[in-house]
């Protein structure tokens, strides 16, 4: 396996894209897929890279994990269901990593980590790294149905994988149909942990209505956020201008965003 230091590609000129190849593919439910390349990047919980299709289109994902680089795709578009067609040994170009991650202010707080729809996908890896670090998490996961759920099996995993975490970790899902979990929105539940006086710390990422609901939350009940926004994302350099987000350009400011006192 290979190993790209931050921002470096093959070549060693920085932006281009770097050709991997797919080692493995999995189906999460019938829309999302994880997919493993065959090498590695130097990168933190919070980044993205640009995942390029010659001809065809360049679009940002999250990384799941860095080493070996990971992508959750959810296919709800042309360049999406484009990249589930790849199967393992086909090639897939990345960019990067690129972006501010989540950042720990400090040890022994109790974070909750928020994730609507393939915005669980930073979230695993952020899980991993700072467990050791936290008094508490509280992982809330939210779909619209039990089918949409995405990682489940993945976070209950992980008190066992990250050594003593298992009495700090609570995960609670949530489904719009009431299918999985406890019937309402991600945001219902984070706010009785919040009314509760339980967190410091507030990560999130899914869609912009659910991040923009709890930076509402955090600004009434003051628990500072760092909140992973997405936007139509171009150069991925800060050159284009196409991620700007109220005075914010997302590829180079974000796509963690901070809020309130962190
Ligand atoms: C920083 C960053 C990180 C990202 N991380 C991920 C990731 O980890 N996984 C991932 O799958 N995507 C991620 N995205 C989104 C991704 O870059 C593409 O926008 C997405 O794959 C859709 O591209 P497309 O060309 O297939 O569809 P598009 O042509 O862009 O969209 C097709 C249609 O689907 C709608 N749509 C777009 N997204 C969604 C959605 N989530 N649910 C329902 N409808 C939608 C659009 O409004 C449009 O109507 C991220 C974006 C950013 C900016
Ligand atoms: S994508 Fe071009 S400035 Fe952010």
């Amino acid at each position: 396996m290979s190993v790209f230091p931050g921002g470096a590609s093959a070549s060693g000129a920085l932006h281009l894209p770097t050709p991997f190849f797919i080692r493995s593919v999995e189906a999460d439910n019938e829309r999302t897929r994880t997919i493993t390349l065959n090498a590695s990047l130097n990168a933190i919980p919070g980044q993205f890279v640009m995942a390029w299709l010659p001809r065809f289109d360049e679009k940002p994902f999250s990384l799941v994990a860095a080493d070996p680089v990971t992508l959750m795709i959810t296919a709800v578009g042309p360049f999406s269901k484009l990249l589930h067609r790849l199967q393992p040994g086909d090639r897939l170009w990345i960019r990067g990593p690129f972006g501010r991650a989540f950042r720990l202010p400090c040890h022994g707080i109790r974070a909750a980590f928020v994730g609507g729809g393939y915005g669980v996908a930073p979230l695993l890896w952020l899980a991993r790294a700072w467990l050791p670090d936290l008094d508490a998490l509280t992982v809330i996961i939210g779909a619209r149905t039990s089918d949409d759920l995405l990682y489940m099996d993945r976070f209950d995993a992980l008190p066992k994988a990250v050594k003593e975490s298992a009495a700090r970790m609570k995960i609670f899902t949530c489904t719009e149909d009431g299918s999985a979990g406890v019937a309402g929105l991600a945001t219902d539940q984070l706010e009785a942990h919040m009314s509760a006086g339980e967190l410091d710390l507030i990560c999130a990422c899914g869609p912009h209505g659910m991040l923009a609901a709890i930076d509402r939350l955090g600004e009434k009940f003051a628990v500072p956020r760092q909140l992973s926004w997405e936007a139509y994302m171009r150069c991925a350099v800060g050159i284009c201008g196409s991620c700007e987000l109220n005075g914010s350009v997302l590829c180079l400011d974000g796509p963690v965003l901070e809020h309130g006192n962190v």
